[in-house]
């Protein structure tokens, strides 16, 4: 299996970070989860993790000019030259313009769609805790996603880039059918 560009999608809570860090490993391209980042960010009180954090804690989306500058750059580092696994990113049509903008049309080889219904991810938030894992800020993040993110399926979805992956069930269920429709999908 060659290097590849994939995105994961998928409501907060849905196992991105949890499969993203197996698929990575698997296929031998770099995670890069903008989650992740910016919670780097916060922890070494940078600029922009002192801007990020409120926007975080409070479930909100921190603006497009800002993720488009962070994703770009570590795009370009030479680890993300074979290929690269994005978490987290696009989750505005702002942010699926940047990558058009950037790195041109056939930015991306594929997106997955890792499909876990509303009450299954806010059970598993909750059971998380992370510092965003509050009632508001869940509630916040699962509106947004409706919002802002869903309809970005359609739009990968109409350009044939986009397959659905059940993520109800164990780890490792998940992750046997996530590898099992991306090599299907990149063969095809
Ligand atoms: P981000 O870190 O991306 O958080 P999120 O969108 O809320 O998604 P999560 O990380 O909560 O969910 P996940 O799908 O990774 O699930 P996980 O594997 O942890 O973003 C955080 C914030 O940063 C945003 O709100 C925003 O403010 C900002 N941000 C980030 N990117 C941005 C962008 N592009 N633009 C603007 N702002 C941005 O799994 C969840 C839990 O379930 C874990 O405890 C896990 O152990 C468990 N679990 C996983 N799989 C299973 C399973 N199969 N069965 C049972 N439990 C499971
Ligand atoms: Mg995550």
């Amino acid at each position: 299996m060659s290097p590849t560009r994939l995105i994961v999608f998928g409501r907060q809570g849905a196992g991105k970070g949890t499969q993203c860090l197996r698929l990575a490993a698997h296929y031998g391209i770099p995670h890069i989860s903008t989650g992740d980042m910016l919670r780097e960010a916060v922890a070494e009180g940078t600029e922009l993790g002192l801007q990020a954090k409120v926007l975080m804690d409070a479930g909100d989306l921190v603006p497009d000019d800002v993720m488009e500058g962070i994703v770009i750059e570590r795009l370009a580092k030479p680890d993300a030259q074979p290929g690269w696994l994005l978490d987290g990113f696009p989750r505005t049509l702002g942010q699926v313009e940047a990558m058009l903008r950037h790195l041109g049309e056939g930015f991306v080889d594929l997106a997955v769609n890792l499909d876990v219904p509303v009450e299954v991810v806010t059970e598993r938030m909750v059971a998380r805790g992370r510092a965003d894992d509050t009632e508001e800020g869940i509630r916040r993040r699962l509106e947004l996603y409706e919002e802002q993110t869903a309809p970005l399926l359609s739009w990968f979805r109409a350009k044939d880039l986009l397959v659905e992956v059940d993520g109800v069930g164990t780890e490792d269920e998940v992750f046997e059918r996530l590898v099992k429709v991306v090599d299907a999908a990149l063969e095809a």
